[in-house]
Order: C-alpha cells, then structure tokens, then sequence
C-alpha cells in the first residue's frame, strides 16, 4: 500500500493506491477571490491542511499509517515553496514510519494515471496551468512531441479570466460563460508544427475585452474554440507521427467538456481510442502519484530513511519530462 503526496502548486493531495487500486483522494486547494497564486501563501496552505488532509485520506481508505509501505510525492516541476512543504511532509512521515520514500514527476503522473482507464502506451494531450504538453513513450523515455512555447494552456485563461475580473481558477468560469454563445470571433491561431504558444492570443484578447465592444460569452466561447483546436491538431500530429492508437487527456484543463468532445471526435475520425479520467484524477492529486510511485516501488526504486541518499532528497522544480528515467514500464 502505497500514500502519495502531491504539492507542486496549489493543492494539497495525498492518495492511498494498492495494487493499481484507488482506497483515497483526498485533497485541499488553494484559491482566490481575485489575483492568481501566490507561492508563499499556497505552500502555507499545504503546511496547514497536511495533517487533515492525511487523516482524512486514512479514513477513507480504512486503513492506518501502519499498513503504508512506502511514501510517494512530487518531486517537480513545480513551485519551490510548494514543493518543499511537500518533501518535509513526506519525509518526517518516511522517518515516522520508518518506509521509503519515492519520488515522482508529477508530469509523468498525470500520464500513468492515464493508464487506470485502460491506456496501454498513448498519447498523453497534458492541458494544465503551468503545463502543456504533447507526451508519449519512446525508445526508453517519456519524449515531448509538442509543447507550449510560452505559457501553459490553463494559466492562459486563468489570466484572462482574472483580467476580466473573473478570479482564480478561471477554467471552470470560462467554460460556463462560452457554454452561452455560438458567436465565433476570428482570434490568431498560433501553432508551430506540435509546438503552440498563446501569449498573442492572450494579448488580442485583453485588448477585445477591454475595447467593450464584444461580449465575454463571445469572447470565452471563441477562446476555447481556438485554443483547444490547437492542442487537438498538436495531439492528432503527434498520433500520426508516433503511429499510436490511445489519446489520454490529463491536467485541469482536460475537465473541460469542449476540449473533450474536440478530442473524442479526433480520435474516432482516425480510429483512435479515448480515454479520460475522471475529473478527480485529471486535477492535481495525491492518487496519481501514489500509482505512478507504486510503479516505481516494485521496479525498485525505493530510498529508505537513514541513507545518504535520503538526506539528501530535494525538490527538483524544474524537472523536465524528458529527464526522469523510466525503468518501471
Ligand atoms: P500543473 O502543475 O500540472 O501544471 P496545475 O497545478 O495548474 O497543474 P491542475 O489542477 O492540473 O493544476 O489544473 C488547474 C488548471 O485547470 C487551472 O488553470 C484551471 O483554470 C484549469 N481548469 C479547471 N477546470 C477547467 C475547465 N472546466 N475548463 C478549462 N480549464 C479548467
Ligand atoms: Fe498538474
């Protein structure tokens, strides 16, 4: 029995897994009125709810700290803050309960998680805040086809939204605002083979906004249709390229419906299968890196407490998808 943690950003999850089976999810977040994130104040959140959090998620599971094997938690990417609340949580409960702890990518996370649907080897179409990428297994590694080249997809709206006075997540506002209208308005399309970027839509946007000629519906509505068109054509291109068969979505950003009929339709066009999480799961989460961290535990990863290696354990924030090692698949 596996408890994952996750801190890279705004919420606190911890996960209960055993044998690829989910006990718990728990998990708080930190949000805003207006304003986005600010690290400080998240990473006090998560120091705040650790204790209820895991008790809640022992509860749920019925099971106590005595029956956990091994602790898993997110290593990076993510906000230095963030993460090191979440190390020293992990590792005064490794200490505690005198288990390894295994660290995880929370990108590669959000993948593996991918595979409780089902998924064999997909194509992973990862929408979240901070990140946007095109992911897929080959020759040994997880390699990025296609990525943002500036902002991630959900800190995309997130500004915008928050530039209309919409506050933090904006995701879910922006959706039910563009659910009112049918009334495309023309926006820049920007994509670079797999690569896309968003900070000249994000600007003519804001500029549209603020000139007061044009609804929000319009506007959140045309945003969605433009910018989700992208990351499908990014993924369909990398379906083709990789001669893959599976689509999985992952990240916040894939709860929306749009971005998931988009892609449900790519992929029976092509005769690909789609899978998508639940909700739950496509949010950060302890679950998925207590699942991708059972993985890495059996294929032996594993640094106990009262080893150097374990004194040594540190955040890596700025790990990229394609440095992690597979050596569990
Ligand atoms: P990561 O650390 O993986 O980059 P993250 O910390 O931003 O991710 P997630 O929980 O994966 O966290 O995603 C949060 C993002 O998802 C926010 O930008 C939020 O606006 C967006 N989001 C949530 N629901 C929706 C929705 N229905 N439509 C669009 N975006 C959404
Ligand atoms: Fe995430």
């Amino acid at each position: 029995m596996i408890l994952g943690i996750e801190s890279t950003a705004h919420t606190l999850g911890v996960g209960i897994v055993k044998n690829g089976k989910i006990l718990a999810n728990v998990k708080d977040s930190y949000t805003t009125e207006r304003g986005g994130i600010i690290p400080l104040d998240a990473a006090k959140h998560h120091k705040e709810f650790s204790g209820i959090i895991l008790s809640k998620a022992l509860v749920d599971a019925g099971v106590s700290l005595k029956d956990i094997k091994a602790i898993a938690f997110s290593q990076g990417p993510g906000l230095s803050p963030c993460l090191l609340e979440g190390v020293m949580f992990a590792k005064k409960l490794a200490l505690e309960l005198n288990v390894p702890l295994v660290p995880v990518n929370h990108c590669v996370a959000h993948l593996e998680i991918g595979k409780i649907t089902g998924a064999r080897d997909p194509v992973l179409l990862y929408a979240s805040g901070a990140n946007t990428q095109i992911i897929a297994y080959s020759g040994g590694k997880y390699r990025v086809f296609g990525e943002t080249l500036d902002i991630g997809v959900g800190n995309f709206i997130d500004t915008f939204a928050r530039h209309c006075g919409l506050g933090f997540p904006g995701g879910p506002k922006i959706q039910e605002l563009a659910s009112k209208s049918k009334n495309y308005i023309e926006l820049p399309y920007s994509i670079k083979g797999m690569d896309v970027s968003f900070s000249g839509i994000q600007t003519k946007l804001k500029q549209m906004f603020d000139s007061k000629k044009y609804k929000l519906e319009d506007l959140s509505f045309s945003l969605q249709e433009t910018v989700f068109a992208m990351l499908i054509e990014s993924s369909e291109r990398a379906l083709a390229h990789t001669e893959k068969k599976e689509l999985v979505l992952g990240g916040g950003v894939a709860c929306n419906t749009r971005l998931q009929e988009m892609a449900k339709i790519m992929c029976k066009e092509r005769g690909a299968k789609f899978y998508a999480p639940d909700n739950s799961l496509l949010v950060d989460n302890g679950t998925m890196i207590a699942f991708t961290g059972e993985m890495l535990f059996k294929a032996g990863v594993k640094i106990k407490p009262g080893s150097k290696e374990f004194e040594k354990l540190d955040i890596l924030p700025r790990q990229r998808t394609d440095d992690v090692i597979v050596n569990w698949r």
